[in-house]
């Protein structure tokens, strides 16, 4: 048991990828979680498989009235709320800005932003009576980064960059961290369809991956079940309204940058109007 023992984690999203990685972790590691999301089906056979420290609950995180019920079921099962992993979303409405379909703009953005607002509210209502709790959101390399998303993740993934800043700002003062977790391009089904119309494609989608890492290997949900086991526990208690990348340098190291592919490999010192150093 980890010094994390009997904490109780709300992970939505808790059905598939990121979120089911991150419930069978935290679970391993003691936790007891509330498993929510549309996908009621899956949500029964992974609480099965973890047993008594899981609940599942039909949630659309669209939804207010089955948000506040997530929060509300971790206090009545297990007493409290320690993490609500707000990490719920879909991919979304693509297509060029001209022509795009504002139904689904709205849908896309009820799911990815509005559903993390109402995940970090009915967390904090919960939460602030104990003076206490962690809030981690999911974002996105396409919230800080052209050309990865479709226009209306990107801004749902930024949105909840400046909501999550804002909420710590007001829960700090109440002993409540809000956090966010930015995976890269990551060995999950919601990539899988992405890439290959497949949400079950996950051995094609991870030679994909494995071919864009320069040789390393993909991020692996795992990877970002382990940034926030870490942000929810006590090694991270200074740490508020950041934003912990997991992505194996994607946003920040470009694609093609001749640093990385060896071309400068000999060394050498360039300095003004054409002089090098002998
Ligand atoms: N896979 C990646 O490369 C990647 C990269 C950056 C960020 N993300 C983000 O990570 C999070 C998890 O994605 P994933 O890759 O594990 O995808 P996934 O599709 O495997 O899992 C997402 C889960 O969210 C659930 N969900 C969708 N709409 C919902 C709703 N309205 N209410 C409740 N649950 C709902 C789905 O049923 C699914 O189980 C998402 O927010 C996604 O945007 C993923």
């Amino acid at each position: 048991m980890s010094e994390a023992a009997g904490d109780v984690a709300v992970i939505t999203g808790a059905a598939s990828g990121i979120g089911e990685a991150t419930a069978r972790l935290l679970a391993g590691r003691g936790w007891r979680v509330v498993l929510a999301d549309v996908q009621a089906g899956r949500l029964d056979e992974l609480a099965g498989e973890i047993g008594p420290a899981a609940r599942p609950l039909r949630v659309d995180v669209a939804r207010e009235a089955d948000v506040a019920a997530a929060a509300d079921l971790a206090v009545e099962a297990f007493g409290r709320l320690d993490l609500m992993f707000a990490n719920a979303g879909v991919f979304g409405a693509y297509g060029p800005i001209h022509t795009a379909d504002i139904a689904a703009v709205d849908a896309t953005w009820a799911v990815d932003l509005r559903g993390v607002f109402l995940s970090m509210k009915h967390a904090a209502r919960v939460m602030r009576p104990r003076q206490r709790g962690v809030i981690v959101a999911t974002t996105s390399p396409a919230a800080v980064v052209g050309g990865v998303g479709n226009h209306a993740y990107s801004a749902a993934k930024a949105g909840i960059l400046g909501l999550m800043r804002s909420v710590a700002g007001e829960l700090r003062p109440h002993g409540i961290r809000v956090n966010a977790v930015m995976p890269g391009p990551t060995a999950t089904p919601m990539n899988a369809d992405l890439a290959l119309g497949d949400a079950t494609a996950m051995d094609r989608a991870i030679e994909l991956l494995q071919a864009r890492t320069d040789g390393k290997r993909p991020v692996f949900a795992d990877d970002i079940a382990e940034a926030v086991a870490f942000l929810a526990g006590p090694a991270a208690e200074m740490i508020t309204a950041h934003t912990l990348v997991v992505d194996g340098g994607f946003t920040a190291v470009p694609g093609d940058s001749r640093w990385t592919k060896g071309e400068h490999a000999s060394g050498g010192a360039i300095f003004e109007a054409g002089r090098r150093a002998s």
